[in-house]
This record gives C-alpha cells, sequence and structure tokens, in this order.
C-alpha cells in the first residue's frame, strides 16, 4: 500500500508533466526532458513564491498568462557563472589546447549556455594573450534572453572583480586583469574590443540545429540540468557541430564517459572534461 506522500508525490509528478507538455505546447520551450530533481526543486520554489496552492494552479496560470510563463522560463534556467571560473582548467586550455587551436587556419568557438557572457570574455582575454583572437570567430548562445542582454553589455558588478582577477591570475593571466575594465560606481564595463570577435545569439540546445565546423564548443554546467536521454542528444548535437579533430571541453560534473558517443571522442584531459572529437 502507498503512502500519502509516495501518493502527493506521484500526482506532483503528474501535474509536472502536465506542466511541461504544456510550456511546450503553448510556447514551445522544451524542458520534458531536464532533470526531474531539477525541475521539482525549482518549481517548488516558484510555488511557494507566488503562493500558489499546488501544480495544477501553476498550469492553468502559465497557460493563460504569458508573463507568468516568462518568470518561469527564469527560474528554471539558472545563470551561476563567474569569469575564469576553474582557473587551472583555463590554464590547461591556455597551454594544451590554443596551440592546438592555433594550427587551424581560422578558429570558430561556439559557448552554448554562456549565461551573462562571463565565460566567453574570458575565452576572448586568453586568446588574445595567446594571440589567436584575432584568427577567431566565437558564437555565444544562451536561450535565456535576460541573461544574454548582459552578456552583450559586458557590464558586472564592482563586488566581483576581485574574485575574477585572482582566478585570471590562477588561470595564467599575462597582464594586468584592471586593463581588461574600466570602473564605473558599482560597475565594471568591460572594454568594447573584446567584443569585437563575439557574436551573441539566442539558441535553445533542445530545440535550435547544430553549428557546423567548430574547432571548440564550450557548454559547462549546462548540461547537469538535463536528464541521460537528452544529454545523449545534445552530445550527438556537438558531436555534429565539431569538425574532426575539434576539442569538446564540459563542465565538472559533467562526463561523456557513460554516453553512447563517447566512443567517437578520445578523452584527452578526462579529468579536466576536455574531450576531442575523433577524426
Ligand atoms: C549555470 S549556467 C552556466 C554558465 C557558464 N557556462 C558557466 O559554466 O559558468 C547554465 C546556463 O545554461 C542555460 N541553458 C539551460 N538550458 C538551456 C537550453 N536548453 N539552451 C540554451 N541554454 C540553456 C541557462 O540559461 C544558463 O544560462
Amino acid at each position: 500500500m502507498t503512502n500519502t506522500t509516495d501518493d502527493d508525490k506521484e500526482v506532483e509528478d503528474l501535474e509536472i508533466t502536465l506542466l511541461l507538455e504544456g510550456m511546450f505546447k503553448r510556447y514551445g520551450y522544451d524542458f520534458r526532458d531536464y532533470s526531474m530533481a531539477h525541475l521539482r526543486r525549482r518549481l517548488r520554489y516558484r510555488l511557494e513564491s507566488s503562493s500558489l496552492p499546488d501544480m495544477g494552479a501553476m498550469l492553468h496560470l502559465v497557460l493563460h498568462d504569458r508573463s507568468f510563463f516568462e518568470l518561469l522560463l527564469r527560474d528554471l534556467s539558472i545563470n551561476v557563472t563567474e569569469m575564469f571560473r576553474d582557473p587551472d582548467i583555463y590554464l590547461m586550455i591556455r597551454n594544451e589546447i590554443v596551440p592546438r587551436l592555433k594550427t587551424w587556419p581560422f578558429v570558430k568557438i561556439w559557448h552554448a549556455g554562456c549565461a551573462t557572457g562571463e565565460e566567453v570574455y574570458s575565452m576572448a582575454i586568453l586568446l588574445h594573450e595567446e594571440g589567436l583572437l584575432e584568427r577567431c570567430q566565437i558564437y555565444a548562445t544562451d536561450f535565456n534572453q535576460i541573461a544574454l542582454k548582459k552578456a552583450k553589455a559586458g557590464i558586472f558588478p564592482l563586488d566581483q572583480v576581485r574574485k575574477f582577477t585572482s582566478n585570471y591570475q590562477k588561470s595564467g593571466g599575462r597582464e594586468s586583469f584592471s586593463d581588461y575594465y574600466t570602473a564605473d560606481n558599482d560597475s565594471v564595463i568591460l572594454k568594447n574590443w573584446l567584443k569585437t570577435r563575439i557574436v551573441f545569439a539566442d539558441h535553445n540546445l533542445v530545440t535550435d540545429s547544430v553549428f557546423s565546423e567548430m574547432q571548440l564548443v564550450v557548454c559547462r554546467n549546462v548540461l547537469i540540468y538535463f536528464n541521460r536521454d537528452l544529454q545523449e542528444r545534445i552530445f550527438q548535437t556537438f558531436y555534429d557541430s565539431l569538425c574532426p579533430g575539434g576539442f569538446l571541453w564540459l563542465g565538472s560534473k559533467e562526463s561523456l564517459k557513460l554516453s553512447a558517443i563517447g566512443k567517437r571522442f578520445e578523452a584527452l584531459f578526462p579529468d579536466e572534461k576536455i574531450y576531442k572529437r575523433a577524426l
């Protein structure tokens, strides 16, 4: 016999499934293959914050009120990021991957799930210092338009600069980090020239198409929110987007290890989650 708690959870999961189906059918955003643990956590948070009685009420609201859907969209997209996050891996990118990238006449890089842009600006700085930026085209994409707008602006809170500077130094930075921004009251504004090789674009990994002939795909701390099936589909997207011998850089908790497509990649630096597409 099931107890009430199990029963409640079963009903809640069913309501969540209906909610996701409704969001997809009504607005085209597909969260159906995100991890249930992530969905439950974030939707319960919204339930409480908006004082709604249950997920059923949330379904009604989402179908009838676009602004509520947009609120939910923000809840489901976690934008936590920082410049030179995991600095030791940036050091490895600098020392091990950039020299390999230099063997191509022109280099295309895709940052999928770039959030507010800190990761992509870190890459632009690194490539500049290694003399490669001018030969690169960087695509920075996310499906969260509010995050993308911030990314395009390149303005960050001043109180984060100490952390960014420390990360930059640990990542093998060759200059003074302050060369790359001007301070203005409570913010730092990144220098405009850092943006010249970057194209920011709205792109949904689940429903939009592949990029082509990339030398490097960076997708860190995005796939952790997806279930195994969706992760597998996205790995295929990355495989199709990379040129033979191109590199894939995942987040610290993500891996190709158990993936069926893993055998079509070489685990170049498995601890750092850097893979190479087979030739
Ligand atoms: C935690 S942030 C990671 C930011 C950065 N890559 C990093 O590691 O610092 C995750 C980002 O993935 C984005 N994201 C989640 N699902 C997505 C999807 N289906 N398509 C595109 N971006 C997505 C979110 O909007 C969010 O900006």
